[in-house]
């Protein structure tokens, strides 16, 4: 068997809010085109409307922009929007992508003027690259070093004014250097739940999936306030519905089909449950060290910072302590399960 088969099925949880290679091409007729279709994120909104009509009045390139918060929320799609909206073309490229200072001096030179440059996991970009960066930022200039040793020289090439949108999850693994480089930086937050309910019932709508209000209440409050992970449910209820009934989507089909996918009431996985499991039954509550409760649970250290604990904390059945991961009491009613007596929160509080 191919090593990356295992891979796939291991990775392959439903609530998961990274992109599948298949969303990235499937997904398209989904994402909002322009402002206007785009739900939520209002503030978000209302500022880019400004922003860019100011540009636009100047007959000037937008500053760069630096979007972040987890996945799933609409960072690339709001990239996309942005270049639509002022009429310029996207290059799409990310961190890890780019790695050799050839690379971004090739992507750079053959930009045009006013060109939106999208570099997701910005935090991933090598430190050569983001020196690269820097004079390519804010002077439009590209210096290349010609030669070796004493007779080494620097030439500096100009680039055409381009705007670069840079997308990470995480703010705080971006130097400072960089981060300040970024004229505008947006913090996108989990969606509220009517959002979510919008976004599922336009979702239907292209799909030509009939659903009632019921139906897509109850995707809506599995769907951990992430777009990208409403619209997949949405999508397996869909098949689920269209394979064991006539297609139409009620509150019933909607438990059935989330049920056989072990996603609960409120969004919660197989994994998060055994993440949540583990700190109880093997730690008292907590706390554990990240990298013990990796161990235990058979899960890398990154992916449960990234993708697992963000939404957790949101429900507020987690905490990150100095000391470790703590399950809160919430977590313990979620699951069922009763406190030891005598254990406070374990929050010390
Ligand atoms: N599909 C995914 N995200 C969306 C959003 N924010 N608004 C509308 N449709 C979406």
């Amino acid at each position: 068997m191919p090593e990356d088969v295992t891979t796939q099925a291991v990775d392959d949880r439903v609530v998961d809010p990274a992109e599948t290679p298949e969303e990235q091409s499937f997904d398209i007729g989904l994402r909002p085109q322009s402002l206007a279709e785009y739900i939520g994120q209002e503030k978000i909104k209302g500022n880019l409307e400004i922003f860019m009509a100011a540009a636009k009045k100047r007959g000037e390139p937008i500053e760069h922009v630096l979007l972040y918060g987890p996945p799933g929320l609409g960072k690339t799609t709001l990239a996309h929007i942005i270049a639509k909206e002022m009429g310029v073309n996207i290059r799409v490229t990310s961190g890890p992508a780019i790695e050799r200072s050839g690379d971004l001096a090739a992507i750079l030179t053959n930009l045009e003027a006013g060109d939106i440059l999208f570099i997701d996991e910005i935090h991933r970009l090598n430190k050569v690259i983001e020196e690269v960066l820097y004079p390519a930022m804010e002077d439009y200039a590209l210096d290349i070093v010609i030669g070796k040793g004493p007779s080494a020289r620097t030439l500096r090439l100009n680039l055409p004014k381009f705007t670069i949108i840079g997308a990470t999850t995480k703010i705080g693994a971006l130097s400072s250097p960089l981060r300040d480089r970024f004229g505008n930086t947006y913090h996108l937050d989990f969606y509220a739940a009517d959002d979510i309910h919008q976004i599922i019932q336009r979702s239907a709508k292209i799909l030509k999936t009939e659903l009632n209000d019921e139906a897509s209440q109850e995707i809506a409050k599995r769907a951990r306030r992430t777009p990208r992970v409403a619209n997949r449910l949405l999508k397996r209820v869909r098949d689920y519905a269209q394979v064991k009934k006539d297609g139409t989507i009620d509150q019933d089909i909607v438990h059935e089909a989330l049920g056989l996918l072990e996603v609960d009431r409120l969004g919660l996985d197989a994994v998060d449950r055994r993440l949540l499991q583990a700190i109880i039954e093997k730690f008292g509550g907590g706390p554990v060290g990240l990298n013990t409760l990796a161990a235990v649970i058979s899960e890398e250290v990154e992916t449960i910072e990234d993708v697992y604990e963000p939404f957790l904390m949101q429900l507020g059945f987690l905490a990150r302590t100095p000391r470790g991961r703590v399950a809160t009491d919430l977590a313990y009613e979620h699951l069922g399960k009763k406190p030891a007596a005598g254990r406070q929160n374990g929050l010390g509080v």
